[in-house]
């Protein structure tokens, strides 16, 4: 097994940091795995934006209702960014552009996504953690205001990066047969069914955000979440088109 491989098998978030900064030139290589990310159509839709500013990471921190967010050596944000291409556009004298559609908010947002994967990766090769912030747009319109986003942009998630200052168990995943399929979508007749192994596996993981306690089952966890939607995300779509898209399908 190469090491690459060894590495992804091995992935766990961090959410403790060590209080040692990343040298530079290892941050300089990590936002080059990030620039040299694919991406939909080659637009290069998508911008990070460090955020190094003491205040601005407590009003984050808040946002996301997660202390360690503050603690994180570095913290990014991920944006959709179609402001750029539609400013080339412009400067090249088209005024009529697709920049603010559903599609192209769609590209961005993949692009967002993956370049932030490439990210992940890059660091856990050089023994660096990581934590994703979806919870950055539990006040979408509140991040857009701090980052000051211009029109046609917008946050997909937050990355905080350092070393880790914590040692996580490898977190269990839910069974290949029920997540990869052949050809075609595979439905089962009865998913507890399938889940018993993995719901018992779950059962003795430890997560270090609960004070080491266990787990409720993978299961019991999909009905929480599901039953507990994040009222403050309800405004999400609102803002979307407030930062300029326009996310209707024509003719509606
Ligand atoms: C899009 C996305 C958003 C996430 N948001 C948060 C977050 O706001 N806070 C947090 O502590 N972890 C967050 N996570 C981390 C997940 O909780 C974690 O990946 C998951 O529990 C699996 O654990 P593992 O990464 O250790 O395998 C996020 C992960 C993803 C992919």
């Amino acid at each position: 097994m190469n090491e690459m491989i060894k590495k992804q098998l091995a992935h766990r978030t961090i959410r403790e940091f060590k209080d040692e900064r990343i040298p530079e030139e290892m941050f300089s290589l990590l936002m080059e795995a990030g620039r040299r990310t694919a991406s939909s159509t080659g637009m290069q839709a998508s911008s990070i934006i460090r955020v190094t500013d003491k205040e601005l990471r407590r009003e984050i921190a808040l946002i996301c209702n997660q202390e360690y967010v503050q603690r994180a050596p570095e913290l990014l944000i991920f944006i959709v960014d179609l402001y750029r291409n539609k400013k080339i556009a412009n400067e090249k004298q088209c005024f009529e552009t697709s920049a603010s559609d559903m599609d192209r908010f769609f590209s961005g947002f993949t692009d967002a996504c993956i370049m932030a994967q490439n990210i992940v990766n890059a660091a856990e090769s050089m023994e660096l953690g990581s934590v994703y912030l979806g919870s950055v747009l539990n006040d979408s319109e509140k991040l857009c205001k701090l980052l000051k986003l211009p029109e046609l942009t917008f946050p997909v998630v937050g990355l905080g990066i350092g070393y880790p200052n914590q040692n996580p168990q490898i977190k269990p995943k839910i069974d290949m047969e029920l997540r990869v399929f052949e050809n075609e979508y595979k439905i089962f007749d009865n998913y507890l069914k399938e889940l018993k192994d993995y719901d018992e596996e779950m059962h003795t993981y430890y997560d270090l955000r609960e004070a080491n306690k266990r787990v409720d089952t993978f299961s019991d966890q999909v009905v929480t979440r599901m039953k507990n939607p994040n009222p403050k995300r309800a405004r999400m779509l609102n803002n979307i088109e407030e930062q300029g898209f326009d996310l209707n399908v024509d003719g509606r």
